[in-house]
């Protein structure tokens, strides 16, 4: 079934409006498009939980923080469109920039603390414009759930962290990375990488899994972490950004797994940057 696809808040809300007259549970699965098996599995969580469901596809210029990453960022609407027809979704929003970012359009949603860290520490600005436009997704959708993919784990605890603070009464739901065969992480991004860099890509998740391991023999992080960065960089890689153990809910620095945590990376290969966390 071919979903509408809606490019207008005011369309949208009258959509919404009446379902939920009609007392159903709406769901959203917030997306940049681009749509692969890991996005769909957000998907399928959120049929499985809703009586309805909308697909939000916006490329978000606020949470670049270079203008090429941008301008690359792979747009694959029609095709999105025919991957979510299996799904049957009640909607899929593709909202123009001033649907979102209306002429005058002067707040930013900053989450403190959580975003200094990690990818917030690489990508300036990068978390407040992931939040600016998460926080308009959720009052646009007035969603009662959403669903995030753990992949982008930094991204899942901000986005928890502003549902709660600001009172949105959005239940935001994480669901498990899903992987390649040979376990990279499913990402829009890897469709940049060339065939030889796909192959070469693999070698991140590897490092990493061999780092847990090293763990759970009582080894410290940052000596693992050494070795694994080494890997890496010998597989092709051209910078570990960072390679961390940290604490699942605030995301602080650990040098020994304790309670909830995991490993969490960011490296670049062949000028495309790619993300990826395990747990521990
Ligand atoms: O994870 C993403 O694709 C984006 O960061 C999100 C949550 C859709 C906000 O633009």
């Amino acid at each position: 079934m071919i979903a509408p696809i809606v490019r207008s808040k005011a369309a949208l809300r009258e959509m919404v409006g009446g379902w939920q007259k009609a007392g159903e549970v709406v769901g959203v699965v917030p997306t940049m498009g681009a749509l692969h098996d890991g996005h769909l599995s957000l998907v399928a969580a959120a049929k499985a939980a809703c009586d309805r469901v909308i697909v939000t596809i916006f490329v978000n210029p606020k949470q670049f923080n270079n203008p090429s990453d941008l301008e690359n960022y792979p747009r694959t609407e029609e095709d999105d469109a025919r991957k979510l027809e299996r799904f049957a979704v009640d909607a899929v929003y593709v909202p123009g920039p001033e649907e979102i970012y209306p002429e005058g359009f002067a707040s930013t949603v900053s989450v403190a603390g959580l975003t200094d860290v990690l990818c917030g520490a690489h990508r300036a600005g990068h978390f407040d414009g992931v939040a600016t436009v998460v926080t308009k997704l959720f009052t646009q959708t007035r969603a009662e759930k959403a669903f995030f993919g753990e992949k982008d784990f930094q991204q899942l605890q901000v986005v928890r962290r502003l549902s709660a603070d600001l009172d949105l009464d959005v239940e935001v739901v994480g669901c498990p990375t899903i992987r390649e065969e040979d376990g990279l992480a499913m990402s829009s991004r890897n469709l940049l990488l060339s065939d030889r860099s796909r192959v070469k890509a693999a070698a991140l998740h590897e490092a990493m899994t061999g780092m847990a391991e090293g763990l759970r023999t009582g080894r410290p992080a940052p000596e693992l972490a050494e070795r694994a960065r080494g890997r890496i960089l010998a597989a092709g890689f051209t910078e570990v950004e960072y390679l961390d153990l940290r604490a699942n809910g605030d995301l602080r620095l650990l040098e020994r797994p304790e309670g909830a945590c995991r490993l969490l990376a960011a490296a670049w290969l062949a000028g495309v940057r790619l993300i990826d966390n395990i747990a521990v």
